[in-house]
């Protein structure tokens, strides 16, 4: 972050602070959420059904478009090289051989490329995308390990990948730093994240734990991991005079567009991304330099351009969660009632971007401790720009806390569930605000029904099924809510009752186009065939960031904001005739394809009667949402109450997970077939995460050496068990369609679940992920 960035973060963050206390403090009616939703009183049966994913034939028959698939006229195809070292300077480039190559349109270097501006880091500004800050192939320098040094174009991919090849460069190193420990004995910095300060405290917590009945207190580790979602990072793209359309694999249209604006000195307008199908984005389908190097070399050769990175060239470019050590201290009464937590620690990142893992952010509302400490360090490596990555924070943060419960549930030999229970908080534990809703207790007693908790066997290593040993274990996971500012939509009403929805929104694979189409049919009253729902187009209206688990929410309240547009203007359309006439706004609901009176649905008009006597075709509106509020009048969160089965082989050390459940309190589920896939996917991505996932950085060179899902490990079909998920089902009365996110929860608590399983299969307390079979042995 440069001075500049951080002072602008401070500022928010100032503005944040003080006036978050005013918001806390105003009458809940002055709030977003403040009124509960109507829909969330009001069943038409769209919200709540399990409706298969409309894209889904799309999908099926191939017919669905991705980045890398959509043609354009005279396209080359491209491929980049990148650095061997960590940091220093290109001593020589030697391009001739490549030029020479067959088929060769173009080799792009630093010293053929067009200037461009700096790159805008995400969160430096509220539409800026950047993964790092570092110049795109302006100057010989290199930043890290992987650094993109060249693009070659071609008239095939195998003539690019060969060219490529064919590049020679030598480097001038310098001194880098690329050992984690190392640099933690030059001295750590406090963090940042979203503009606050990742530090808390509350009390003395080192003066309550030094005087605890019972206490823990352990070092947690979790190391690196990269992104890897099966659709490669790619872009199709083409300059149309001074506008630059890009077909992108995106989470992030309006931001990455403008970013590109900046990055290329373009008015706003003059970039276009479409991304109408994503194959999976996770924090990593932001902007990062293969778009801008794409974009800059279509400039140079003047013809389209396709770029599909390799899978080593996404572990080159994109970057990944950095590891963490966390220590995790609890004190107790022998009643087990928490006096202190302590959740402290060191993560890294690099000078060239802003995200230190935020491990702390899900202790902050996990308990009601007498005193609590929470701090996040960061030294700075020089490595590819660390980013999102699933439950950023939350997904390792969760990991030793939630195993630190466990030990010292054991401690004080309470059961894990009820030491939990004992531990629950009746308001957020550092703000102090209310809860929005919090139906945790029931998710775990409902979990562990359903799971059959009560036939565990607490002392470790007991249950034995021939050569393998079986455990079971939980953890609670939790997500914030968040709704970021920005969101807009736009309705366009047609007197025949169709209705389009346009919003800058994406479609990963999670089932956006399905849920909100069933969201925008019960707002409006109309059938799901009535609803045309369009999105994955940076031209559209708002800025709706596809992360943080917001996007519904983010969609949701721009919905609302356009639909109370929407009612005001057909009520002065309706005028003294409609049996509508008199009513407020806010008086009004929709029904069967028409406005009604929301306590008395039968005062009724059809669109069609309103727009046909007032002689219009077609009605639409534009309307951005109000700031989100809610988050600092109210303390909102997803929860979850993870339980897992675990066998390891006594022989070889082998852990399989052999049976997992997953009891949600998430607010109201809009559609439980695309949730469901949510959670499952996220619990998923939480099994990788304790038993696989590990980026080997080499601390010698600043390599990444495993790059490549050959040798860096995900869960495959074999490795994951039955899934069985649950949820409350139990609206939020402050949020958008009573809904908090679903998306990033399921990777959370999940390690640990995981971890504390082993610990009752074998005895094995293992605090370092992930838990491969040589820490078993
Ligand atoms: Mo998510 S890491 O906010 O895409």
């Amino acid at each position: 972050m440069s001075i500049l960035d951080e002072g602008k973060a401070l500022a928010q963050g100032m503005v944040q602070g003080a006036m978050g206390k005013a918001v806390a403090l105003a009458p809940d009616s002055w709030i977003p959420g403040g009124v509960p939703d109507p829909l969330i009183r009001r069943q038409h049966g769209h919200v709540g059904a399990p409706v298969s994913r409309i894209d889904g034939p799309l999908k099926v028959s191939g017919a669905a478009p991705f980045a890398a698939e959509f043609p354009m006229a005279d396209m080359v195809y491209a491929a980049i090289a990148y650095s061997n070292i960590a940091r220093g300077r290109i001593s020589e480039l030697d391009v001739g051989a490549a030029e020479a190559a067959p088929g060769v349109v173009l080799v792009m270097t630093h010293r053929n490329a067009p200037r461009l501006k700096p790159t805008p880091l995400f969160m430096s500004d509220p539409k800026a995308a950047g993964g790092d800050s570092v110049p795109v192939l302006q100057d010989d320098r290199i930043y890290w390990n992987g650094q993109p040094i060249a693009i070659v174009l071609a008239d095939t991919q195998e003539q690019a990948d060969h060219a490529k090849s064919l590049i020679r460069a030598t480097f001038e190193a310098a001194p880098a730093a690329t050992d984690l420990d190392a640099a933690k004995a030059n001295g750590t910095s406090p963090s940042q994240f979203m503009g606050g300060p990742m530090h808390d405290a509350v009390g003395d917590a080192e003066a309550a734990l030094a005087k605890a009945a019972v206490t823990v207190d352990s070092v947690y580790t979790t190391p690196g991991h990269n992104h890897n979602p099966i659709e490669l990072h790619a872009v199709t793209l083409a300059w149309d005079g001074d506008t630059l359309r890009i077909h992108d694999a995106q989470q992030a249209v309006a931001h990455s567009a403008w970013t590109l604006a900046q990055v290329f000195d373009l008015p706003a307008e003059q970039v276009v991304i479409t991304s109408p199908f994503v194959g999976g984005g996770f924090g990593s389908k932001t902007l990062w330099q293969h778009q801008i190097i794409a974009a800059a070399a279509a400039r140079v050769a003047g013809r389209p351009v396709r770029l599909v990175l390799t899978r080593e060239g996404v572990y080159r470019t994109v970057g990944g969660r950095s590891p963490t050590e966390q220590r995790l201290a609890l004190g107790a009464t022998e009643d087990g009632r928490l006096t202190a937590l302590i959740h402290t620690g060191v993560t890294a990142k690099t000078a060239h971007n802003a995200m230190p893992e935020p491990f702390i952010l899900p202790t902050r509302s996990a308990y009601a401790a007498e005193t609590m400490l929470l701090d996040v360090q960061h030294v700075e490596l020089d490595m590819i720009s660390n980013t999102f990555m699933r439950a950023p924070g939350e997904a390792v943060g969760t990991f030793a806390l939630e195993c630190a419960m466990d030990e010292l549930a054991e401690q004080l030999g309470l059961d894990p569930v009820e030491f939990r229970l004992r531990n629950e908080p009746d308001k957020d534990p550092l703000t102090g605000l209310p809860f929005s809703s919090r139906e945790i207790a029931k998710a775990w007693r409902d979990g562990a029904e359903r799971f059959g908790w009560s036939r565990r066997n607490p002392v470790p290593g007991r249950v034995r099924d021939g050569e393998w040993l079986v455990g079971v274990g939980c953890a609670t996971g939790t997500y914030p809510y968040y709704r970021m500012p920005g969101g807009a939509a736009r309705i366009t009403l047609s007197r025949d009752g169709a209705v389009q929805v346009d919003i800058a929104a994406h479609e990963m694979g999670m089932g956006t186009a399905t849920a909100q189409t069933q969201v925008i049919a019960d707002r409006l009253g109309l059938s799901l065939e009535q609803v045309r729902f369009t999105y994955g187009d940076s031209t559209l209206p708002g800025l709706v960031l596809a992360g943080g688990s917001q996007q519904t929410a983010s969609i949701g309240a721009s919905v609302i904001a356009a639909y109370n547009k929407l009612v005001a203007e057909l009520l002065s359309l309706a005028g003294n005739d409609s049996p509508l006439a008199g009513l407020k706004p806010d008086e009004i609901g929709s029904r069967d394809g028409g406005l009604c009176k929301l306590d008395d649905p039968e005062r009724h008009e059809s669109y069609a009667s309103i727009l046909g006597r007032a002689q219009r075709d077609a009605v639409s509106v534009e309307a951005e949402p109000p700031m989100p509020l809610e988050t600092q009048h109210w303390s909102m969160h997803s929860h979850a109450a993870m339980f897992c089965e675990v066998r390891v082989n006594a022989v070889t050390g082998e852990p399989r997970v052999s049976r997992f459940l997953g009891s949600f309190d998430c607010g109201r589920i809009l559609n439980p077939k695309t949730a469901a896939s949510q959670f499952r996917g996220g619990i998923i991505m939480g099994l990788g995460l304790a038993l696989m996932e590990e980026t080997q950085f080499d601390p010698r060179n600043g390599r990444i050496v495993n790059a490549s899902l050959a040798e860096y490990h995900v869960p495959v079909h074999m490795d994951v068990p039955e899934i069985e998920v649950i949820w409350t089902d139990i609206p939020d009365p402050h949020a958008p369609m009573g809904a908090r996110g679903v998306g990033e929860i399921g990777i959370t608590g999940t390690g640990a679940a995981v971890a504390n399983a082993i610990y009752n299969a074998t005895g094995k307390r293992v605090r370092s992920l992930p838990i491969t079979l040589d820490k078993l042995l």
